[in-house]
Formats: C-alpha cells, structure tokens, sequence
C-alpha cells in the first residue's frame, strides 16, 4: 500500500512508517543524554513550611521578575500536560513500528522536561510552589484535546509548528529571566525541542513529496487551527498577553520564526506538483499569512505605543 492509496488514518500512518523509522534512526544518532539533577543548584535549598518546619515560599525569595515567573510556570505546566499529548499524539499515529518507538522515546525526554524544570524552580524558589501545584491539578484535571488528532498529516505538521514554537519559548523566558542557570538549563531544554522540530518537519517534508496536495491541506489546518499547547492553563489568554508584551513569545514571532521558516523548508510557495484541493488550500494559506502580517503589525503597534505611556509615566 502506497500512501497514494490510502484511505484510512491508518493506512497512511503505515505508508510513512519508513519516513519514521529514518527519522527515528536520525533522531537516536543526533539526542545528547543529560541529567536533570545536574542543572540544578542544590545548595540553594532549603526546607519549605510543613512537614519540615521551614519558610514558607514568599515573592521576595524569588531573583526572577513577575513577566519571567509567568513564562516559567506556562512553560513548565505545559510540559507537565505530557500524558494528554502522549495520547492525543497515538491518536494520530498509534504506537507501533517506528511509530510507536517514536512517541515513547519522546514522552521520555518530554518527562526530563518537567523534571528538570520543576526542581530548578523549588530549589530556587523562584515560583509559589503552591500555586504551581494547585495549576498543574488544575491544567492535568482539564486534559488537552487538539483540532488536529487522528489525521496523521494534520497532527504531525501541527507538532512541528509547535515543538518550533516550544524551543523559542522556552530560549526567551531563559534570556529574559537573567538568571544564567535558569537560562542554561532552558537553552539546553530548546536543544531537545529542536530535535523533535526536525523529527516532524522531515515527516512532513517526505510527506509533500509522496502526497503534495494531502500535505498542503493538513499544513493549511494546522497553521489556521493553530493553538499553543498550554491554551487549557488557567488565564491562559491574560498570562499570553503578559508573555507577549515582553516580548518572549508573540504573534511576530510565531509568524516570522516559527511559521515561516518552517514553510520555507516545505517550499510550500515554489512547489509546482499541486493539483486543485492543494492550491486552493494554499492561496487559503496565504490570505492566511497576509491576516497574520497584519495583526502581528497591529500588535508592535499597541505594545510600542503601551512601552511610550510607560516611559512617560516614569
Ligand atoms: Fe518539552
Ligand atoms: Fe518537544
């Protein structure tokens, strides 16, 4: 059966097996081993209220500013969301073959994430521990659910804009907390999620070759539909606002250095092999951009003139 022929999800999840495989191969050849314990400056820590006796967490303790607190405790609730994506990814390629070996090896290093992220933050006291846990409940409670599950295409080529968006996220909340372990340990996060950028981007990538107008209408959806993973945390829409104006993560960003150059490796806009559904899902897909140009202007705009006030004011 040739990815051609395919019908069913599965059918075309069994066509790209060998696309995942190579990739899997790549991946395991490229991945660096690392140890959460050893990004974490233990000797900062000491015992909290409770069980122990100790200070309970208070702002002051914490040597990051409230817009690099909030990035942090989004960045790391997101990661904590692992088992919902780990399900929401079998979905759309279940889990055997390559496949399979693939989504477990990623949850794996997804789980170092957490880990990492979290101990770096107790043993710093650089967020309310008790307010990270009652949202992680929270966010878990909710589960995450994506517009782009059981399609294969759909949801590889959503994971590669969003693995892309995770890396830059989590590179701007490190520089931006001017804390150097905190920015060691995130940077060294960004590499993984690079590594898993280039997993899905290259599925894609084989994907446009074998299937181009398949392809184009799955890349289509997944810009269009597109939702950062965390969009289920607590005052998500007032937390991305903050992160936005900071400049760590914004719609200029997700535009420039996510979607496009992602689009470019595709070469969405040179391909010559697309018949009708394929270019009409990418004149869709260049209103699209256009829309998103425009925003992501508006934006810069609203933030210069809110920047401005600020000045003024002090
Ligand atoms: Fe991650
Ligand atoms: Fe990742």
């Amino acid at each position: 059966m040739t990815i051609t022929d395919a019908r069913t999800n599965a059918e075309r999840v069994a066509a790209l097996e060998p696309v995942a495989a190579r990739e899997l191969d790549r991946h395991l050849s490229m991945a660096k081993e690392w140890f959460p314990h050893q990004y974490v400056p233990w000797s900062e820590g000491s015992d909290f209220d409770g069980e122990y006796d100790g200070a309970p967490w208070d702002p002051e303790q914490s040597r990051i500013d409230a817009v690099g607190r909030t990035a942090l405790v989004v960045n790391l609730l997101t990661e904590d969301n692992l088992p919902s994506y780990h399900r929401a990814i079998v979905a759309s390629t279940g889990r055997d073959s390559a496949w399979g070996e693939w989504v477990h090896r990623w949850t794996a290093e997804e789980g170092r994430h957490g880990t990492a992220m979290r101990d770096y933050l107790t043993v710093t006291r650089a967020v309310d521990p008790v307010a990270l846990e009652r949202e992680r409940m929270d966010h878990m409670a909710r589960g995450f659910s994506s517009e782009v599950e059981g399609d294969v295409l759909t949801g590889t080529a959503y994971v590669s804009f969003q693995e892309l968006a995770t890396r830059i996220s989590h590179r701007n909340t490190g520089r931006h907390t001017d804390d150097p372990g905190c920015d060691r340990l995130l940077a060294r996060i960004a590499a993984d999620e690079n590594l898993h950028m280039l997993f899905y981007r290259n599925v894609i990538e084989a994907a446009f070759d074998l299937v181009p107008d398949q392809a184009m209408v799955a890349v289509h959806a997944s810009i269009r539909d597109f939702a950062m993973p965390g969009h289920g945390i607590d005052g998500f829409g007032r937390k991305a606002v903050e992160i936005a104006v900071a400049g760590i993560y914004d719609l200029r960003l997700h535009r420039d250095d996510v979607v496009m150059p992602v689009l470019r490796k595709w070469r969405v806009f040179e391909r010559e092999d697309l018949g009708p559904a394929g270019e009409t899902a990418r004149d869709e897909l260049a209103a699209l951009l256009a829309e998103m140009e425009k925003s992501a202007d508006r934006f810069e705009d609203k933030r210069d003139a809110l920047k401005a006030r600020l000045a003024t004011r002090s």
